[in-house]
């Protein structure tokens, strides 16, 4: 847990942040508007025995008892079991139907297949991942899960080519880029183990990539959302301050429901761009969740 100790000070309540962070995560499941109703889920799970809570901010999404997909509703593609603050970056970017969509790093789906269903299942969501492996994994879900709408590509996103398509720009972009995955400790108890300041640095560097060709690759006015699983500023405040000062975009507010802090304007000496703020951070003892960090951007003054 050392690697988690350099956040302390930025941390309204280290302690609690330590202790839910050894706690394993609740189970989460999200309704796959495609395919059911919140009601024929819920209504599934009582019939099945299966215990359910609704979680306040946001009607789709539900806690249960036991494993996501051991239930007859996940089996039908009825819902999708997603860490809970993983649903955020779809939700706050909120794509409405006929759009087109790039999701820069979509492996193994989750998100894209939220897209989709907040899509009603029509426009065109391109779904890239560079990791040729994770795209069985991503086509599974889709398949499973009843989206249409997906194109799935296999480029690297920091270099990602409209070419083999029809128009010259999306509308939006989700950029949920990989990480070092720190706040993935509850779910995963080995994540920190490789944890190193030079991984975070490279990664870093990878996600700069990212971020910067998406921005470029949508249209002005459209819409791009940045999101890590990870707390490291170097990978989430310190990537947007790096984008807008290179590319034409900027930070957009927005509400979730779900309690977090602002994004930060200064780490350990660097200061960054005073609208970072408007960024989310979501840390694990505040929602009991894991952690997660969101900003929402627009593209064009
Ligand atoms: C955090 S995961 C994405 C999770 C996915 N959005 C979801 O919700 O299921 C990050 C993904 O980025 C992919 N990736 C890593 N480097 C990449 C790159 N340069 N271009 C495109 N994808 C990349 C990884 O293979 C991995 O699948």
């Amino acid at each position: 847990m050392d690697a988690l100790e350099r956040y302390e000070p930025i941390l309204d309540d280290f302690e609690a942040f330590r202790a839910a962070c050894e706690r394993p995560l609740p189970s989460v499941v999200r309704v796959n508007g495609i395919k059911a109703t919140r009601e024929r889920v819920t209504d599934a799970f009582d019939a099945e025995g299966v215990e359910w809570e609704p979680r306040e901010w946001n009607e789709k999404v539900l806690k249960i008892e036991g494993k996501p997909g051991n239930t007859w509703p996940s089996f039908h593609g009825w819902t999708h079991g997603q860490e809970e603050v993983s649903s955020i970056s779809a939700f706050v970017l909120d794509p409405e139907p006929e759009e087109r969509v790039l999701d820069s790093c979509a492996a193994p789906g989750s998100k894209t297949t939220q897209l989709a269903a907040l899509m009603d299942d029509d426009g065109l969501i391109v779904a890239n991942d560079s990791n040729l492996g994770r795209l069985s994994a991503l086509r599974f879900n889709t398949e499973r899960l009843g989206v249409t709408c997906a194109a799935v590509t296999n480029q690297d996103a920091r270099n990602f080519s409209l070419k083999p398509f029809d128009f010259s720009a999306f509308d939006a972009a989700l950029v949920d880029v990989p990480c070092s995955c720190e706040g993935t400790i509850r779910k995963n108890p080995t994540a920190l183990d490789d944890w190193s300041l030079d991984h975070i640095e490279g990664v870093a560097g990878v996600q700069k990539g990212i971020l910067r060709r998406a921005i470029q690759a949508t249209r002005e006015g459209g819409t791009i959302v940045y999101s890590t699983c990870t707390f490291a500023p170097e990978e989430n405040e310190a990537v947007l301050d790096y984008a807008l000062a290179r590319e034409d975009c900027q930070l957009v507010e927005y509400d979730i429901g779900l309690q977090s802090e602002p994004g930060l304007t200064e780490w350990q000496g660097d200061q960054y761009d005073d609208s970072i703020r408007k960024a989310k951070r979501f840390y694990p003892h505040h929602n009991d969740t894991g952690g997660f960090f969101c900003a929402k951007l627009e593209v064009g003054a």
